[in-house]
């Protein structure tokens, strides 16, 4: 039987749009006064968590504040608690609450930035926000765009970089290219470097990994070496990628003398700097990355270590005929251009139709400002030395050389044993009171510890501390 019409409306009244919209505000809002509570990683069972899921009725729909209510919980009770303080994990940063608000903006009015002349103010902020990001990495004028994340910004360098040595590739496609094209990154890079190497058409052995030294950095020599046997043996090497902060121990490779062998070469020099790059912030970690100045084009994320929520990255190049080339298209139902000459963000990115995702950005800068940021990145600097020495006091040993707040550990006793260290992370997960992660450095078994969340305190360094020596002796005794 077909329901009445008017049951069917999606047209909520004033009183009912707010109440829903106050409803999932008051979870956002009393998430932050709960989270310390709460277990880092909860405990979930998957028939649970899919009959929680099957639970909500798709064809009828219910009343909108028990729904928000009910999605809100089963979000908090399920996931990994990324805003958590005892979060050492992944780059997710707990988003500061001026993003999250820019987020709110952006889903109300939903601005559409493929075009200039529909979201002005939107172009016009994000295009401010790549020249004042690339000036803290000391890139005049550059251009770019806002991306959904790191894997997109260098997806968007390797395009950049193909055109830029094989002209012929916009138009005939890979199969033009007269031989092998390779890209070289370290053996420690991020390895979405081997989906965009499928993804670009030049497949995943295009990808050639660099060893890196025994301080985990890329090994220049090697690199020389591999150019050189690679030219040798036919292959068309075009881009040299460094990394500024692996993922797996922060180690910043050599970004200078990359940059020097990528010009001797005469190929693109990109540098990943996904989520270390945003030390750039501050005057006094900013000599870290030296040599990022020196690149073609440089990612870094703002929905890492600049804490805003997930879905920007940026991609930041200096070429910005590169990026018109690349990606210009024209088409009879989109708007004319703007007679003031403003690109349209469809002709210079790899997206099409296109959030705002850098409001979040640009609210979080224009409500606290870049010192606050320095100043926040300097204290997770602080804390990540303080968990370092604390650790190094209970008698693990530190496998990372790096200034930023990534501490890699083993225990002497154990080392190279693979399931001891998965073990040690599992339990302090399963203790609830941190979350860490298992991690391979140069085949060495290690537990992860970042330190990444603005909420995180001294003590959240302490407790760690206690749940990896309690989680170290549970093993041993077991
Ligand atoms: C160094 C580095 N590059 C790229 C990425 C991929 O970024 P995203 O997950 O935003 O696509 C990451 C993710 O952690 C990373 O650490």
């Amino acid at each position: 039987m077909p329901e009445p019409e008017d049951d069917m409306s999606m047209d909520l009244d004033l009183d009912d749009r707010r109440r829903l919209l106050d409803a999932a505000c008051a979870v956002v809002k009393g998430h932050p006064g709960r989270v310390r509570d709460l277990p880092v990683a909860p405990p979930v069972d998957t028939p649970d968590v899919l009959h929680a899921v099957e639970s909500f009725d798709l064809e009828g729909g219910a009343d909108p504040v028990a729904t928000v209510n009910a999605v809100g919980a089963l979000l908090e009770e399920t996931s990994v608690l990324t805003t958590h303080p005892r979060y050492f994990g992944l780059f997710n940063p707990s988003p500061l609450a001026a993003g999250i608000a820019a987020d709110i903006l952006t889903a109300g009015f939903n601005p559409q930035l493929a075009v200039w002349s529909h979201a002005p103010a939107a172009v016009e902020i994000e295009a401010r926000l790549i020249r004042e990001v690339g000036g803290w990495l000391n890139i005049a004028d550059a251009t770019g765009s806002f991306t959904t994340g790191g894997t997109e910004a260098n997806l968007t360098a390797t395009l950049l970089a193909l055109h830029a040595h094989f002209p012929s590739v916009s138009s005939d496609g890979i199969r033009s290219i007269p031989g092998r094209a390779t890209l070289y990154a370290s053996q420690d890079s991020h390895l979405a470097w081997l989906k965009i190497a499928h993804l670009t058409g030049l497949g995943r052995r295009a990808l050639r990994l660099v060893p890196c030294d025994g301080s985990l950095r890329m090994d220049l020599d090697a690199l020389r070496d591999m150019l050189a046997a690679d030219r040798a043996s036919g292959a068309l090497p075009f881009m040299v990628i460094a990394t500024a902060g692996t993922t797996s121990a922060g180690i910043i490779d050599p970004l200078e003398g990359a940059a020097a062998i990528a010009s001797r070469n005469e190929i693109w020099f990109h540098v990943d700097a996904a989520w270390a790059g945003a030390a750039a912030c501050s005057r006094r970690l900013r000599h870290h990355l030296r040599g990022v100045e020196g690149a073609d084009s440089v990612t870094v994320d703002a929905h890492k270590w600049l804490s805003v929520p997930m879905g920007a990255g940026m991609f930041i190049c200096r070429h910005a005929d590169a990026l018109r080339a690349v990606f210009d298209v024209s088409a009879s139902y989109m708007p004319l251009p703007t007679s003031g000459g403003a690109l349209d963000p469809y002709v210079t990115s790899v997206q099409w139709s296109r959030r705002a995702a850098g409001l979040k950005l640009f609210l979080t800068l224009a409500v606290h400002g870049r010192r606050a940021y320095a100043q926040q990145i300097e204290d997770d600097v602080r804390l990540g030395s303080e968990l370092r020495a604390a650790l190094q006091a209970d008698d693990w040993r530190v496998l990372n050389d790096t200034p930023l707040p990534v501490v890699c550990v083993t225990d002497p006793r154990r080392e190279g044993d693979a399931a001891f260290h998965e073990g040690v992370a599992a339990a302090v997960v399963d203790s609830g009171r941190a979350w860490v992660s298992a991690v391979q450095l140069g085949g060495a078994p290690a537990v992860r510890a970042c330190v990444i969340s603005h909420e995180t305190e001294e003590s959240d360094i302490r407790s760690l501390v206690t749940a990896m020596r309690r989680a170290r002796s549970g093993l041993a005794d077991g």
